[in-house]
């Protein structure tokens, strides 16, 4: 590919505070939420204007969830902030997500939460027209997707997979063969192509490939029909996890997804990609300080407080309700879970804990594995204390694993739980998630 670079920042989830993003309404939202809401207009400015100090870098690309969930005015607010970052000189390419629109958009005011004026998908082409859709090549009307030159014979195609005109995170045969079509004169025009899509193309984590809409629901084959038609890799976001991932298909063209964190919530980071050639550099950056009080944190440990926040009161909300002898055992867990130490837990399991970890609540274990996976590089491989003791565990349930894994099986693809569980939480990708130099070499055209 010829030289060129951008930053992709994804998930700015952006909401226009003047609607309301406070009182008791807002603070119990904010119990279950992993990133800021009510500062997500300062983060935008923060991170907008350090990439406007870049001059190296003339393009920025935003793959979805712009707003926080399609109010008006927040993409009113958001788009005047795209206004004063291209006028610092960058070009700007966005897709909408499925945040980006319909009738869910709320905002707190007092002790309640209120419904706000939402935007119809009809018209986020023309609301974000200047920054993606006037410079195309050509646009599939139906979802919004677009293929633009954004540097000399470099062509993006940015794959709108939350849209009214195609089946939520997935791929449909008429967007593949839209897709396949704007690849072919690629080729022919001896353009190098890559993609930006909201979803992950590949599952971040083994693990996300159970998941639903954690990745394309339809990932092997979509995945197969851009790496064999020449995209090399794919920049995405929606999991708000920094993950790089590489996919051979069946033919041997390998296509590289490389997944974003959210902006405003932890791990907060954005990411500087160049490529020369058959080199793709990736280096990711930390949301910058946007004038808030951490109190006392680092700004890294302010957001984790955010999400380790969130994950517990998940936990806890999972194990609260219901009826009769469900909700006596769910009472029961509950109280388990959020006073049990690691090791009161392996003493109950009959599993060996290694000392470091012997005293924590098992809770903050809970929180600290969750936050750890969405940065990426995940630590816990054969040999710590936490990646054994998780080891043993799923030694100990082999026989219920055994069982569950057909069921989980889909497509003729087997599924390894132990296997997927423990590279979930180890990275042995033998390259970062974070900052990584990959080969582009893939290409079979
Ligand atoms: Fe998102
Ligand atoms: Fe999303």
């Amino acid at each position: 590919m010829n030289p060129f670079s951008f930053y992709l920042v994804t998930d700015t989830h952006y909401f226009e505070p003047s609607l309301g993003a406070s009182g008791k309404a807002f603070e119990e939202y904010m119990q279950r939420e992993q990133y800021f809401m009510a500062e997500s207009s300062d983060i935008v400015r923060a991170a907008f204007s350090k990439i406007a100090e870049d001059e190296s870098v003339d393009t920025v690309i935003i793959p979805g969830d712009l707003s926080k969930n399609g109010e008006i005015e927040s993409h009113k607010s958001f788009v005047k902030e795209l206004y004063k970052l291209r006028d610092s000189g960058k070009k700007i390419f966005v897709i909408t997500a499925g945040h980006d629109y319909g009738e869910k958009s709320r905002a707190f005011v007092g002790d309640e939460r209120i419904e706000v004026e939402g935007t119809p998908f009809g018209i986020l082409r023309e609301m974000y027209a200047d920054f993606g859709y006037s410079q195309a090549l050509a646009v599939d009307e139906s979802t919004l997707s677009y293929i633009a030159e954004i540097a000399p014979k470099v062509r993006m195609l940015a794959i709108n997979c939350d849209s009214e005109g195609n089946p939520k995170g997935e791929v449909d045969d008429r967007l593949g063969e839209w897709i396949k079509g704007r690849l072919d004169e690629a080729k022919k025009d001896g353009c190098s192509v890559f993609a930006i899509c909201h979803y992950p193309l590949i599952p971040s984590v083994p693990v996300f490939d159970l998941v639903g809409d954690a990745k394309l629901r339809n990932w092997r084959k979509t995945a197969s029909l851009l790496a064999d038609n020449g995209v090399e890799f794919i920049m995405t976001g929606h999991m708000h996890i920094q993950s790089i991932n590489e996919y051979v298909s069946e033919r041997g063209n390998k296509i590289i997804d490389i997944c974003t964190s959210c902006l405003g919530g932890s791990p907060a980071k954005y990411r500087k990609i160049s490529v020369d050639g058959d080199k793709l550099s990736v280096e990711s950056f930390d949301t910058p300080d946007f004038g808030c009080d951490t109190k006392g944190m680092s700004l890294q440990e302010h957001f984790d407080n955010q999400f380790r926040l969130s994950i517990r009161n998940r936990i806890l909300g999972a194990l609260s309700g219901g009826k009769g002898v469900g909700a006596f055992f769910k009472k029961i867990g509950k109280k388990i879970l959020s006073d049990i130490t690691v090791g009161g837990l392996g003493r109950l399991l009959w599993i060996k804990v290694d000392k470091p970890i012997k005293k924590k609540k098992f809770m903050d274990f809970a929180c600290d594995l969750g936050i750890a996976v969405f940065k990426g590089d995940m630590p816990y491989g054969k040999g710590t204390p936490e990646g054994d003791a998780i080891a043993r565990v799923l030694k100990r349930f082999r026989f219920v694993i055994k069982k569950i894994e057909p069921k989980l099986s889909k497509n003729g693809v087997s599924v390894d739980l132990t296997d997927m569980l423990l590279n979930t939480i180890s990275n042995n990708k033998g390259f970062s998630d974070n900052n990584a130099v990959l080969s582009l070499n893939g290409k079979q055209r």
